[in-house]
């Protein structure tokens, strides 16, 4: 459940983050914070290229953090723009959250946090490729 989490920690270390952020090209700065379950808080900002499309979204430094401090899985989420608003993460950071949280990953969202199951329906994952190898 959503509730056990301290929303309000997680959303402060994202608000921190997005201070760290590097936008020059959209001047849109991201910050990201995550619980992981083992107690862990990882984060990550934005980090944009003059090549545009090479853009890392905070979701994938989020990500990486993860696994170089040492795996697991994600259980919540917080990404929040300048104002420190919580902002839904774009279609691709879905299916990067989604592989490393599950369908029960909780995301920060206004004016309750949701599912990423929600954000992300009959999403395609890893199980897919399990039942293929098993046919
Ligand atoms: N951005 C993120 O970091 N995460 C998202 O989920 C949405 C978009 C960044 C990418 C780019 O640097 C800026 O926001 C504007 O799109």
């Amino acid at each position: 459940m959503s509730t056990g989490i301290d929303w309000d920690s997680l959303r402060s270390v994202a608000r921190a983050a997005v201070t760290r952020a590097y936008a020059p090209y959209s001047s849109y700065s991201v910050g990201a914070a995550a619980l992981t379950d083992d107690g862990r808080i990882l984060e990550g900002c934005n980090v944009e290229n003059a090549s545009y499309g090479l853009t890392l979204c905070a979701e994938c430094a989020l990500v990486s953090q993860l696994h170089v401090t040492g795996g697991g899985r994600l259980v919540a989420v917080s990404v929040v723009d300048s104002d420190g608003t919580p902002l839904t993460p774009c279609g691709r950071c879905r299916q990067l959250l989604y592989e490393h949280g599950g369908a029960d990953l909780w995301v920060d969202a206004e004016p309750d946090p949701v599912p990423v199951s929600q954000l992300l329906p009959d999403a395609f994952g890893p199980d897919h490729l399990k039942r293929k190898k098993g046919a």
